[in-house]
């Protein structure tokens, strides 16, 4: 192993065997990487799922430059600077009607965070003190914080830290069902009553003690499980039946991934807080917001008028160069219609995705919007070992994909054109043939 690999350790990466076989990037532009040595790779998945507009926007970069020349930081607390409000304003009308209030944080993480933290405090501050419990769901992934992982439900992000994880939380079951749903395209058509677990832990608990139920739209790093047709609407009906508030984490499916803004207007399902982060900045920048119904906000704004309302926030909250960012991309997407552009997508990338059923090894195809779940027959006893190769080679054959378990995902950016499409299949296609 290289000296000069030694120090840095890898997130979310098996250090000595990476270390042992590096794989470099080191250039990006429009739908490609190149590797140090020239070799061009397609981004079939818009870095990890963030850079919805493509790499190397030019006027994100100049955005961002003029931002730092003009202020290169300006504090988050006690003060503003109008890029923030800006940001918050085009954000949240981009947002289902109704959430309209945005708070800014840097990551996926801390979002969730920040939203589970809003939803027991709102509880609190109506005098439902008493709502502390918080609902997650197997195979869930919120993120890394102490929150994000007790509601998150992927057990290798749990076990380390099982004894010091939030102590009230329960989780509902995880929607995947291959023996009933393999090869759907969209939405499954069985599982719309694995909402109704909630019912269970409502009974068990009592609503009175229930503050959220946190959910993935489409659950994205767990190997990409779409909700089964009337899930989440069931979900939506029986958190307003017992007062409990539901949260989407959209940090994958929003901005425009499932071909709407945000995966609350595609499914038709209004949440009360909705968390986002990676397509805000198109992932140049690292950025997130929660977004909240505007009865939330209103719930804080009580009291003397000279007491902070939440004791919340971070000292890179709305940063400048953040927030221009945002501004640059957000123009993009409109300008380029990309929050839509995955519905006209959709079928092409559909009927692709599933000319893979049949090859070696693949035990599901499931799709939606610019997204593909690729599932394998696991070898026995080395799960995770056939789509590891299937990445790496694929890698070899110029395309970047996601793998988690067995499960490999695409979600390239949404400025993708037909051939591109063409060519990702294609390749994982060959890739699956010889393996
Ligand atoms: C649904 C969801 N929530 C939260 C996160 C965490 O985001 P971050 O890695 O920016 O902290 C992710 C990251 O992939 C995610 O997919």
């Amino acid at each position: 192993m290289s000296e000069q690999l030694e120090s840095y350790w890898m997130p979310f990466t098996p250090n000595r065997q990476f270390k042992a076989h590096p794989r470099f990037l080191a250039k990006a532009q429009g739908m490609h990487y190149w590797t140090p040595e020239g070799r061009k790779i397609l981004d079939g998945v818009a870095g990890l799922w963030c850079v919805n507009a493509g790499h190397g926007r030019r006027e994100i970069t100049e955005a961002v430059a003029s931002q730092l020349e003009t202020m290169d930081y300006a504090p988050a607390f006690q003060m503003g600077h109008a890029a923030a409000f800006k940001l918050a304003d085009q954000l949240t009308k981009l947002t289902p009607a109704g959430l309209d209030h945005a708070f800014f944080v840097n990551s996926g993480s801390e979002a969730v965070d920040t939203a589970l933290k809003i939803a027991l405090a709102y509880h609190r501050v109506r005098g439902e003190g008493a709502r502390t419990r918080l609902v997650g769901r197997a195979r869930g992934y919120h993120g890394v914080g102490f929150g994000g992982i007790s509601v998150g439900g992927i057990l290798p992000n749990r076990k380390m830290w099982s004894g010091a994880l939030l102590p009230a939380v329960d989780h509902l079951p995880h929607t995947h069902n291959l023996s009933k749903n393999a090869f759907s395209r969209g939405m499954p058509e069985h599982g719309a009553e694995l909402a109704d677990d909630l019912e269970r832990i409502v009974t068990l608990n009592d609503a009175s003690t229930i503050a959220a139920v946190i959910m993935e739209p489409i659950a994205g790093s767990t190997g990409v499980l779409i909700p089964p047709k009337g899930y989440l609407q069931r979900l939506r009906e029986l958190c307003d039946r017992h007062g409990i508030l539901l949260i989407f984490d959209e940090v994958i499916t929003g901005f425009g991934r499932t071909g709407s803004p945000f995966g609350a207007q595609e499914f038709g399902v209004m949440p009360d807080m909705i968390t986002c982060a990676k397509g805000l900045t198109n992932g140049c920048i690292p950025m997130g917001a929660v977004i909240v119904k505007k009865g939330i906000y209103e719930a804080f704004m009580q009291g003397p008028e000279n007491l902070i309302e939440l004791f919340h926030g971070y000292t890179y909250s709305a940063h400048p160069t953040a927030c221009a960012a945002g501004l640059a991309t957000l123009a993009i997407y409109e300008r380029e219609g990309l929050l839509t552009r995955a519905k006209a997508l959709h079928k092409e990338w559909e009927d692709a995705a599933h000319s893979l059923r049949g090859l070696p090894h693949v035990i599901d195809v499931r799709n939606y919007g610019l997204i593909l779940g690729l599932e394998l027959q696991s070898i026995p006893g080395k799960v995770g070992a056939r789509a590891f190769d299937v990445y790496v080679k694929c890698f070899e054959r110029g395309l970047l994909t996601r793998q988690t378990g067995d499960i490999l995902a695409l979600s390239p950016p949404l400025i993708v054109e037909s051939a591109q499409i063409q060519e990702m299949f294609g390749i994982l296609a060959e890739v699956l043939r010889a393996a």
